[in-house]
């Protein structure tokens, strides 16, 4: 139970004070303030109000003046736990992060940009956080997910800066190239501008809440193995549910049962637990409507091995495409398409409206879920990218007619792994990816009409980086990469057997090459290997 009853937490900044203000005057007229209504809800009441009281406007102090993700609540609670002393069942914390996920969470349309963040996404290119005070003073230890995905009043805002300056004094030292006071004042600045705690979208969503139970058909993209497509069935217990989910890879056989556990937080965040023979995995997704959720899932022990995964709701009186292989068409070409969907054998030739010159000329029903078509594209069909849409049927993602295929792309582009295995800290490895691309229109690499056509198999390797580098080379250190452009970085702690002695930390050149329109293309990307996440890993 709470040690320190009736402790104001008014200010970060005052942590040490008020701890021994309270121990010695604990203020009962507080609470008697704080029991006249209930806050967010009882289970807040009994567990935070020890400390929290209710301030002048009626709200419990920093809680009812902050909204945040499933994920952001679960990292204060902690730090209430590890730091102030707060001490909870596992079922009251579960509480805890429902109710105030639910009363204090985020609307979809802010969740969205952050959603790298809240599925925990280790090799995502961050966005540009769009200021510059905010780039230098906020994101050196920490993803710009992690305050993007918060919404806070000016006050509230303002107190983020104490807090650090309180609980990581350091900051002063490793960001000594600046005055980082002053340089966070003005990202404080403009986050309190840019993500007050009101909001249009949040007050439209509040109480909202989608049943996702019955039947669903999955579209999934695992980085090394492919596109895979599945069926899942979830059914509801309590505010609980469970799924069972099978999925089949769409190149070679290889299948997967998962039996899942999971919850919906405020009223779209579905969050799962899977098991999957001896992996445990962990799910983020976002109903994004009665017959849609997409997200991503990741291992637990390994965040690298992670893919995507689009469910549509199973009916059955319309046609509908959800997926395409493949989804780029060459032009003066006669390309093999396979349709994959429901209801497809009452999809007419007139449901898919194609643009000029893109002539369906065959379309076969394999079954009921399956169309193998032939698709003609003229010469001189403009290359561009467009969706499908016309009659009854639904068609779902995005296709390309294209010239020839020009380059090669590797994602993540620049690979951070890091060790692990050793210790508590665990492996995180790395997927590599190779996309083919078109120059588009203007003849040109790297310009704005470039069109992305899909991920091709490729070929992988590893050069020493930098490249012609004399008496170094990394790459018998630092980890291994497999034939589908699997990374498996090393185990952490010293190395007797390298040079120096040092840990199995690198760098090598990773090389992909695929052989794509019959032309042969290569490219290559910087690949490290580091120390494992322990910003990540404080909670
Ligand atoms: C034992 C005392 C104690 C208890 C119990 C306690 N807190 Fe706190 N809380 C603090 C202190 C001290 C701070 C200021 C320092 C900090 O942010 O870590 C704080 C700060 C906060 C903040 C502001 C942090 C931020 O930047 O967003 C939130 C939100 C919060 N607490 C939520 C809660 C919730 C929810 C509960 C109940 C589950 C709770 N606290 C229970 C002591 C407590
Ligand atoms: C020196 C490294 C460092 C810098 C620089 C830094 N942070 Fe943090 N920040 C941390 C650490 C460590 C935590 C984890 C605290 C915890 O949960 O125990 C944290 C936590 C947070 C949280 C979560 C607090 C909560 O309870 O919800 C937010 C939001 C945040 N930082 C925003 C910012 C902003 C905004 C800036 C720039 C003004 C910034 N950080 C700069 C290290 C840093």
């Amino acid at each position: 139970m709470i040690k320190q009853k009736f402790l104001s937490v008014a200010a970060a900044v005052g942590v040490a004070l008020i701890v021994s203000a309270c121990a010695e005057n604990p203020s009962t007229e507080t609470n008697e303030k704080a029991t006249s209504a209930v806050h967010v809800s009882q289970q807040v009441e009994k567990s935070c109000m020890g400390c929290h009281a209710v301030d002048q406007g009626g709200k419990l102090e920093r809680i009812e003046s902050v909204r945040k993700s499933p994920e952001g609540w679960s990292q204060t609670i902690a730090r209430m736990e590890r730091t102030h002393g707060l001490t909870i069942t596992d079922e009251e914390r579960e509480q805890l992060i429902t109710d105030l996920s639910r009363e204090r969470g985020l609307a979809p349309e802010e969740a969205e940009k952050v959603q790298y963040w809240l599925a925990n996404k280790p090799s995502y290119a961050e966005p540009d956080p769009k200021n510059e005070s905010v780039a230098q003073s906020c994101i050196n230890c920490h993803a710009a997910g992690r305050f993007e995905a918060q919404r806070r009043t000016e006050e509230e805002w303002k107190n983020l800066k104490d807090f650090h300056l309180v609980s990581y004094p350091s900051i002063y030292l490793n960001h000594r190239h600046m005055d980082w006071p002053q340089e966070a004042d003005k990202a404080i600045e403009y986050l309190a501008k840019n993500y007050g705690v009101e909001s249009k979208v949040w007050d439209q969503w509040k109480g909202n809440e989608y049943d996702v139970s019955g039947k669903w058909k999955v579209v999934g993209f695992q980085g090394t193995k492919g596109f895979y497509l599945g069926e899942s069935e979830f059914t509801k217990a309590d505010d609980r549910y469970s799924e069972k989910k099978s999925v089949k890879f769409l190149t070679g056989q290889e299948t997967k049962q998962l039996n899942g556990d999971m919850k919906i937080y405020t009223g779209y965040m579905l969050r799962s637990h899977y098991k999957q023979n001896d992996h445990k995995i962990n799910g983020f997704y976002n109903v994004t409507s009665e017959n849609l959720i997409k997200g991503d899932w990741s291992y637990k022990e390994d965040l690298g091995i992670s893919g995507e995964e689009t469910y549509y709701k199973v009916q059955t009186e319309n046609p509908e495409i959800i997926h395409s292989e493949p989804r780029a068409w060459r032009k003066g070409s006669v390309n093999k398409v396979t349709f994959y969907g429901m209801n497809l054998n009452k999809l007419e030739e007139k449901d898919l409206n194609l643009p000029k010159g893109v002539e369906l000329t065959k379309l076969t029903a394999v079954s009921d879920e399956q169309l193998t078509a032939e698709v003609k594209v003229d010469k001189k069909a403009e290359s561009h990218m467009f969706v499908i849409n016309g009659g009854q049927a639904a068609v779902h993602g995005k296709f390309t007619v294209y010239d020839q295929a020009d380059y090669l792309k590797i994602e993540p582009s620049y690979g951070v792994s890091r060790m692990g295995g050793a210790g508590p800290m665990d492996k995180m490895s790395i997927q590599y990816v190779a996309y083919a691309y078109s120059h588009g229109k203007d003849g040109k690499k790297e310009t704005e009409d470039d069109l992305k056509l899909g991920p091709v198999p490729a070929e992988w390797s590893l050069l020493p980086y930098p490249e012609g580098a004399e008496g170094r080379d990394d790459r018998p250190y630092i980890g291994k990469i497999a034939a589908d452009g699997l990374y498996t970085p090393s185990v952490e702690g010293v190395n007797e057997e390298r040079e120096f002695v040092q840990e199995n930390v690198g760098s090598a050149t990773v090389v992909a090459k695929a052989k794509v329109d019959g032309k042969e293309l290569t490219v290559k990307s910087h690949h490290i290997t580091t120390v494992p996440d322990y910003v990540n890993n404080i909670h």
